[in-house]
């Protein structure tokens, strides 16, 4: 507009820095016709706390669905609103980056596919997506069931012996055995072993969270990191794990030249079906070093993920008797003491439904990050590049004006013969997966990943919480984590029959509300 132009014209030639010049106009244009967004004052100490999307909470409730959220001279955008949300991923997804994330998991995804922008995330997106086409999923099922397999024998030797076990970080182990095998063919063994390799990789993990939620870095002081024994061990440990995908991208590469190859768009290898394998295969033209951080976030990504999955899982499963009767008889009849194919997953329909309501109620991330890089209008607000935003995943998916009884762990609000809920389908009030170009890249893997660990696991097993086993709280570093883990019981299940298969009769759910004309909303408010 024309005053604030001539304005900054004018100031500009009597020699006030650029810098003051855009915070001032900034107030000038922000007085004009926009209405401002919403400030949560006062309540900088309230992220503080440990699990900081809890307080995001509240402050959603009482500003809406954007407000900013300031302290000191920075301040930070919270969006718990679909339609900004679907904004930002999906319809002007190039105007944003991924911000503070990139910067903060730099020391170990480097330029990796998740924290990675502009051309470099074009380039890589487009070689890894086909790596994971559906004959690659259907070949994982089989080793999903070998994993979940080991773990069952691990719990077997606990219910003989009447321990408890403590069941996050048996999680943990098995994602960690099945991500290695999927993504560079490496067997961490993790579910026995508890050395070395493994160490170091919870070492880096560990280190990752801290920083995610530390307010000050100070890893980025130059001398603090060569004299901080923390630092030393961070830096001993990305050693390890480097020289050691180095070595596994060397050994893929000798039996890629050995090969007979004939590659296609549904590539598989047999004795090495991995991720790397299919890159080196197509003929991927990449450096080592970003062939490494490719692989390294695939770890990451694929690993803690899933993990908290199955955590926050059997946790609601042991609040809900019920859901877990049910989910026993569904996997009785698809199942029984088979290990599940890939003609099961769509068999397997209640199983499914736990997942996903599982991830409505516990989103893993719980927080989306991301950085305008131009100037852009959210909903009614405009907004300047270089703001940092927090889709808050968590307070969509809770929010009690997108959902019936929103807290509430209830499979049933999704019918069984409908489609799976997505972003999608949903309108974007349901992101387990991310939604737009930056959406997740395993989620096939992950669902069924997960489904084959828990149908396996409850055919086995009944599972409750561990008599005087501590409260289990939440506390976040990426995704969502127990503070005192999750200690439970785990009794044998008495020879549960193998029930024929019926046709699975439909659950009675109550019917789906549209809420907007366009697209049907499944469960929902
Ligand atoms: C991205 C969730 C498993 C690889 C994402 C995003 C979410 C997500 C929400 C979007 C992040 C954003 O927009 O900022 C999950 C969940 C999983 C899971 C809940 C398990 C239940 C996996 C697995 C893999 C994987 C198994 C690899 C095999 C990735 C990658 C990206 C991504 C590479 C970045 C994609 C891009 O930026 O282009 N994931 N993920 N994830 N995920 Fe997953």
């Amino acid at each position: 507009s024309g005053f604030p132009s001539i304005l900054k014209n004018g100031l500009s030639k009597l020699g006030v820095p650029n810098e003051i010049l855009e915070f001032l106009l900034k107030w000038v244009d922000d007085g004009e016709d926009y209405p401002k967004i919403p400030e949560a004052k006062g309540a900088v100490s309230a992220i503080r706390s440990e699990a900081f999307f809890i307080p995001l909470y509240e402050l959603y409730l009482a500003y809406g669905g954007i407000f900013r959220l300031t302290f000191g001279p920075k301040s930070v955008l919270i969006v718990s609103d679909p339609s900004i949300a679907k904004h930002i991923l999906k319809d002007n997804s190039k105007a944003y980056s991924k911000g503070i994330l990139a910067e903060i998991l730099e020391f170990v995804m480097g330029k990796g596919l998740i924290p990675a922008d502009g051309e470099v995330w074009r380039v890589r997106r487009r070689a890894i997506v086909p790596a994971l086409h559906q004959k690659y999923v259907a070949a994982m099922i089989g080793l999903f069931a070998q994993a979940t397999d080991r773990l069952c024998k691990k719990l077997d030797a606990a219910a003989s012996d009447g321990e408890d076990v403590e069941m996050e970080s048996l999680f943990s182990r098995l994602t960690l055995d099945i991500i290695g095998k999927a993504v560079f063919n490496y067997e961490f063994d993790s579910l026995t072993v508890d050395a070395g390799i493994v160490e170091a990789v919870y070492t880096v993990l560990r280190e990752a969270e801290d920083r995610s939620v530390a307010p000050i870095p100070v890893w980025e002081i130059p001398v603090w990191k060569d004299i901080s024994p923390r630092q030393r061990k961070v830096s001993a440990a990305l050693k390890l794990i480097n020289d050691t995908l180095n070595e596994l991208i060397a050994i893929c590469k000798r039996m890629v030249d050995e090969e007979e190859l004939q590659f296609h768009e549904e590539y598989v290898n047999e004795q090495d079906p991995s991720i790397l394998h299919f890159l080196l295969a197509s003929g991927d033209d990449v450096s080592s070093k970003q062939l490494r951080d490719d692989l390294m976030t695939m770890l990451i990504a694929g690993h803690e993920t899933s993990a908290a999955v199955l955590t926050w899982t059997f946790y609601l499963l042991s609040k809900e008797p019920s859901v877990m009767s049910k989910l026993q008889n569904e996997v009785d009849s698809v199942l029984g003491d088979r290990f599940p194919t890939i003609e099961d997953m769509k068999k397997l329909k209640y199983t499914t439904r736990v997942i996903n309501e599982s991830l409505r109620l516990y989103p893993q991330p719980p927080i989306l990050i991301r950085r305008s890089l131009e100037n852009d209008m959210l909903g009614k607000y405009p907004i300047k590049r270089d703001e940092d935003i927090f889709i808050s995943v968590w307070n969509l998916h809770r929010s009690p004006h997108l959902w019936d009884d929103a807290e509430k762990f209830n499979p049933e609000r999704w019918p069984l013969d409908g489609p799976n809920p997505n972003e999608t389908n949903q309108n974007f009030c349901y992101l387990p997966f991310g939604g737009g170009p930056r959406k997740c890249v395993g989620d096939m893997f992950a669902s069924f990943e997960t489904v084959v660990a828990v149908a396996m696991l409850v055919r086995r097993f009944n599972f409750q919480m561990a008599f005087g086993a501590p409260p289990v709280k939440m506390t976040t570093g990426a995704t969502i984590h127990t503070t005192e883990g999750l200690k439970m019981t785990v009794t044998r299940r008495m020879k549960p029959p193998i029930m024929p298969m019926l046709d699975m009769p439909a659950v009675t759910v109550e019917a789906p509300v549209n809420v907007s004309s366009e697209e049907p909303k499944l469960g929902q408010k």
